[in-house]
């Protein structure tokens, strides 16, 4: 089978396409052909050489988290799914014997790591985190919903975004952006969102987003949401200056969600404000299989439509990068192999 290979960590001119023996599954697996494969910022912080995850070592390195597609064989034991099920995966990899495992939610497992192998023609996953897909819903929008959407919710339920909130997404026009006021609008809650670019933020009003501000400039961006309200949650996966703007937006005993550091992995916060304004900062990960299973009907009843922005061959996946990192996309890029 082909794959889509990080050869070198340079950025997207270091994909190229190798062959690999198909897939055998083990016990308790399961392989899938994979129809489509969302591509996340999390793969090209490791394509460019910038996660302690994958090093020079790893090379040829096969990312890719969010698979879709059909199940072409099971290994022993496997009893949820057969030979031609619809399925996406759930990439969440936990021990299932930690007291977080034990307690739940299961993302809070202290092993927690993430399945890689998506980006190919075929992918070797764990039976057990496969989701049934019904007839109606696509293998290129089911691959979306993984990590983005998961992530996206899981964020909003922790800032506890409820009916009218006003929920900030700086940087509203990648995955878990355009998730984020996605969901947001699922729950009631009402958003304003930030982009450096007013066309891509055009795109956005059409998937529910209320407010836009177009800028990158923490002090005026601070003053737009201002003139809209206080806000009630914040989903913030960029870090760097965008922390302490969140909490400058924010109401008193407002929650503001991290997940992210696309704009710096530190924050300069002012300590006296967070404990005068009782405002709540919360580290997030992904989501839990359920999650992955409510999105999924969440598709399938008409109330989600994932935005793709562009789907791939397996053979352009390099080009799918460079759009990621040239900011050109709204939404999802999703490779199909
Ligand atoms: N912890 C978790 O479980 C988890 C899960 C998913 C994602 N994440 C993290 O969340 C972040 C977003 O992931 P994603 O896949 O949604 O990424 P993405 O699609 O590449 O996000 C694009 C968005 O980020 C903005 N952006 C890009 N570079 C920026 C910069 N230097 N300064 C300010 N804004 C910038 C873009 O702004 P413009 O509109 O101005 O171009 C756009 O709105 C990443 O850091 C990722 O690692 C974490
Ligand atoms: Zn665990």
């Amino acid at each position: 089978m082909r794959a889509a290979a990080f050869s070198e960590l340079t950025g997207p001119d270091g994909v190229s396409i190798v062959d690999r023996p198909t897939p055998q599954p083990g016990r308790g697996d399961a392989v899938v052909d994979v129809e489509a494969c969302a591509i996340n910022h999390h793969d090209l912080w490791v394509l460019e050489g910038d996660s302690a995850m994958v090093d020079t070592d790893d090379l040829p390195f096969v990312s890719g988290l969010d698979v879709a597609g059909t199940v072409r064989e099971v290994g022993e034991g496997v009893t949820g799914v057969e030979p031609g099920d619809r399925v996406v995966l759930c990439p969440n990899e936990t021990c299932g014997t930690c007291r977080y495992c034990r307690e739940g939610p299961e993302n809070l497992c202290e092993n927690f790591a993430l399945y890689h192998g998506g980006l190919a023609e075929a992918a070797n996953v764990r039976a057990d985190r496969l989701v049934a897909l019904p007839d109606d819903v696509g293998s290129v929008e089911a691959a979306a919903l993984p990590t983005a959407y998961m992530t996206a919710l899981h964020m909003l339920r922790r800032v506890e975004a409820g009916p009218s909130d006003l929920v900030f997404v700086p940087g509203v026009t990648g995955g878990v952006g355009v998730a984020g006021v996605q969901l947001a609008a699922v729950l009631g809650a009402h958003s304003v969102g930030t982009s450096s670019s007013g066309a891509k933020l055009d795109r956005l009003e059409s998937l529910g987003l209320d407010h836009a501000i177009e800028g990158t400039d923490p002090e005026e961006i601070r003053d737009a949401v201002t003139d809209i309200g206080p806000v009630d949650g914040v989903l913030n996966h960029l870090g760097g200056a965008y922390t302490q703007l969140g909490l400058d937006v924010m109401r008193r005993d407002g929650r503001m969600a991290i997940c992210g550091r696309t704009a710096g992995g530190t924050s300069e916060i002012d300590i006296p404000d967070l404990f005068l304004g009782h405002k709540r900062i919360i580290g997030s990960t992904m989501g839990t299989q359920r999650d992955l299973e409510r999105l999924v009907e969440l598709v399938a009843d008409g109330a989600l439509t994932p935005e793709i922005d562009e789907t791939y061959p397996l053979d352009e996946t390099g080009e799918a990068f460079a759009a990621m990192q040239d900011r050109k996309s709204v939404g999802k890029l999703v490779v199909t192999p």
